[in-house]
């Protein structure tokens, strides 16, 4: 079996992200991991996309290489990549977190530069943990 890697990128969306265009971006992207057996989220706002990824390393990195050659966004900038020890993400094949709706000083972490820590970098602790919280305020 491959490894297990999970991924962090951030980037500029190239034209204004309203609603119709991130349910057409996010039901192709669910449709795609659900086959590809990747999990993660997408948080989109601010004038930002942060996405992290997870799944078996070639599948992975195959699938990141398409990403970056998407026009619908660029300045993509890796934060953090690096071996899992299990899927952080694991019910989602693409979680949705609306950027606008999250505190002016916790998006400025999820685009910054960030430490990795020993498993998971700090953006796709922030994202769970939102995740999370959006779940229960649902
Ligand atoms: C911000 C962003 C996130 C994306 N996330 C995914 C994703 O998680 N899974 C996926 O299959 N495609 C995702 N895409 C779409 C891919 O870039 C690409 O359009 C899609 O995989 C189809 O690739 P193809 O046109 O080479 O077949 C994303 C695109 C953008 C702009």
């Amino acid at each position: 079996m491959s490894n297990l890697l999970r991924l962090v990128y951030v980037s500029r969306p190239t034209r204004p992200v309203d609603e119709a265009f991130m349910e057409e971006l996010l039901s192709q992207a669910r449709t795609s991991n659900q086959l590809l057996g990747i999990t993660g989220v997408l948080c989109s706002g601010r004038g930002y996309f942060v996405q992290v990824l997870e799944g078996q390393e070639g599948t992975l990195l195959t699938l990141y290489a398409r990403i970056l050659a998407d026009t619908r966004h660029e300045q993509a900038s890796l934060l953090s990549i690096g071996l899992a020890a299990k899927r952080a993400f694991s019910q989602w094949s693409m979680a949705y977190i609306d950027g606008e709706a999250l505190s002016p000083e916790i998006h400025t972490r999820l685009v910054s530069k960030a430490l990795v820590d020993s498993d998971m970098s700090e953006q796709a602790r922030l994202l769970q943990t939102a995740l999370t919280t959006l779940r229960r305020a649902a």
